[in-house]
């Protein structure tokens, strides 16, 4: 991969890169599309990171389709697409660990207190991407809003050459956040998921004249009497630290993030309020 990018490099060419853990689908292509339009070519990594999975059996249970990964970037682009899809080995010389971050404070929240390490993860292997492929841009979804949000701050911190792209959610039409878990759900919870986005939209129109409690209180009590979803958090928070709201301010924008469980999938999704 270094001698591909250099060669690049040395003929001037832009890169984008788009990383992800592979089981790609319509939210990834939109990625990769954008990339495609804003440099010469586009490296799409696909590697299954071990250090950010908190539950050994979620990493053993997901989808690993590099075939159809491959067929399904070709429909997209069959000159400008690079896959990069290393092995563990690759990334990880020596043992498979994380580095330990500072991101502020941003780390500890939402997902951090439910993911142990899985930000120390997402960092380190997003980090050993960019010193390897060394791209100019990258795209992330803002499903995982708190995600991109790190690694915005990881880039400032360690003073990495890249602009970092934030790209909306990509949905379903019954309004479910694309994401590679989706794939594993069982038809009558695929069915229940759609629940998730219709609450955070309900949720957005109620915070426009409720107080952020009074609007979790509802979305509680939505999941409680739910017989297949059960709802892990709901969290409305200032957009640029991810703290959980205390009183509402006409000087700040605030988005609301939702964990839910579908049987043993556990989905994210979250909205902008203001
Ligand atoms: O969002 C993902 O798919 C992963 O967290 C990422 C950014 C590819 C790092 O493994």
């Amino acid at each position: 991969m270094a001698k591909v990018i250099s060669h690049l490099k040395a003929k001037d060419l832009t890169i984008g890169m788009v990383p992800t853990m592979g089981a790609l689908h319509q939210g990834h292509l939109q990625l990769v599309k954008r990339s495609l339009n804003e440099n010469d070519k586009v490296v799409v990594s696909v590697f299954v990171n071990p250090t950010q999975f908190d539950n050994k059996d979620d990493l053993k249970k997901y989808p690993r389709t590099l075939d159809d990964d491959v067929a399904l970037l070709k429909t997209v682009s069959k000159t400008d697409i690079i896959v990069y899809a290393p092995t563990v080995k690759d990334i990880y010389e020596g043992e498979t660990e994380s580095e330990v971050f500072d991101f502020d404070g941003l780390e500890f929240e939402m997902e951090g207190k439910f993911r142990h390490g899985h930000f120390d993860g997402v960092g380190t292997v997003v980090k050993r991407f960019f010193e390897i492929v060394k791209p100019h841009k990258a795209y992330f979804g803002e499903k995982d809003f708190q995600q991109l949000a790190i690694i915005k701050k990881l880039v400032e911190k360690h003073n990495i050459p890249v602009k970092i792209i934030g790209c909306k959610i990509h949905r379903e039409t019954n309004g479910l956040a694309m994401s590679s878990r989706n794939t594993r759900l069982k038809p009558e919870y695929k069915t229940a998921a759609p629940l998730i986005y219709k609450t955070l939209k309900i949720a957005k129109e109620k915070f426009g004249t409720k107080s952020a409690g009074k609007v979790s209180e509802w979305v509680e009590k939505q999941f409680a009497k739910h017989s297949l979803l059960e709802l892990e958090y709901f969290i409305i928070a200032d957009t640029k630290t991810l703290k959980p709201i205390k009183r509402k301010s006409n000087k700040k924008t605030y988005r609301a993030f939702i964990a839910v469980y579908a049987d043993d999938i556990r989905l994210i999704d979250n909205i902008a309020l203001n």
